[in-house]
């Protein structure tokens, strides 16, 4: 039997009952979209199952977002479909926390969209703690439900950016978070920015604010004013009131619909645990594809 239990008083939901080791029913992918077009996000809470349970739940709602390079990458310790999130290398060894390492975690550590900076119509993504360190030294996840946030929004705000459009740029969002960005890693990673609507709406009708960590500016705004009108709905939406802590426990999935909800990490303190987590991502529609080669392919067929 399939159970839903509401976490939090906006959004998420915990799902038990689903044995994810077994072929997928109709009822537990009905069950599953259902929970996520009410809550916004959910946490299956279950064993262990392994990278091709993980693929194949994953593919019941939607074609997977390949990670860069996935047509080349060797096959590790990790199927190739999986993004990974973590403090691992290939290898599987810790990685020490040096300042470094640090500054890559900060991306994430923003309140952030997955994936929203690339032309994918992304969906869900689905998150594993295969191996999750005690709460107390980091590893949390939080999430923000933009759809309450949305309805919280004064109605002059709600009229003024009704139809607009923001910018999502990925290397620009990663400088206002902080990280250190240089003219050599843009050249190795080209990734021209992309649009999504300001305002996005649920299958079923409701609102949400679309920003987060990605979104710099708004067209037909001055950098300046679009990058401060994008922060002012940032800090709105990320008001403790709209954010669900999630404390894994090994074994979890975690889905968030990156459309409607916002989610960040929270840093590790130590190197002492292995945090080993692992992500499908999941498009609306259209081919498995990475978003590499899905840019590439674009620009050749408009060349
Ligand atoms: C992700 C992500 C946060 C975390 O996997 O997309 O942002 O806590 N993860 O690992
Ligand atoms: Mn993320």
């Amino acid at each position: 039997m399939i159970s839903v239990r509401q976490l939090h008083p906006l959004f998420f939901a915990e799902i038990r009952g689903a044995d994810l080791k077994a072929e997928p029913t109709e009822d537990l992918r009905s069950a599953v979209e259902a929970a996520m077009e009410q809550y916004n996000g959910c946490v299956v809470r279950q064993g262990q199952i392994t990278d091709e349970e993980h693929i194949r739940f994953a593919r019941l709602f939607g074609p997977l977002e390949l990670p860069p390079g996935y047509s080349t990458r060797p096959r590790g310790r990790m199927a190739p479909e999986l993004f990974f999130a973590g403090n691992l290398d290939p290898d599987g060894n810790i990685k020490p926390l040096t300042p470094a390492n640090q500054n890559i975690a900060k991306g994430a550590e923003r309140f952030h969209a997955d994936s929203s900076f690339n032309p994918l119509p992304s969906k869900w993504s689905m998150l594993r703690g295969v191996e999750c360190p005690p709460s107390e030294v980091g590893g949390d996840t939080l999430f923000v439900d933009l759809r309450a946030a949305y309805d919280d929004l004064p109605q002059e705000t709600k009229d003024r950016i009704d139809g607009m459009t923001g910018i999502h740029d990925f290397w620009r969002g990663r400088a206002y978070a902080g990280l250190e960005v240089t003219e050599e890693m843009k050249a190795a990673m080209p990734m021209p920015p992309v649009h999504h609507p300001l305002v996005r709406t649920t299958p079923s009708g409701r609102k949400a604010v679309f920003v987060g960590g990605h979104c710099v500016g708004v067209v037909g705004l001055s950098d300046e004013e679009g990058h401060a009108l994008v922060e002012q709905l940032y800090d709105h939406v990320t008001q403790p009131k709209y954010v669900y802590r999630h404390k894994w426990v090994e074994g979890d999935i975690v889905i968030w619909d990156n459309r409607f909800a916002l989610h960040a990490a929270t840093p590790l303190e130590t190197d002492q645990y292995r945090r080993d987590m692992r992500r499908a991502t999941i498009n609306e529609s259209g081919e498995e594809i990475d978003s590499y080669e899905y840019r590439r392919r674009k620009q050749e067929t408009a060349a």
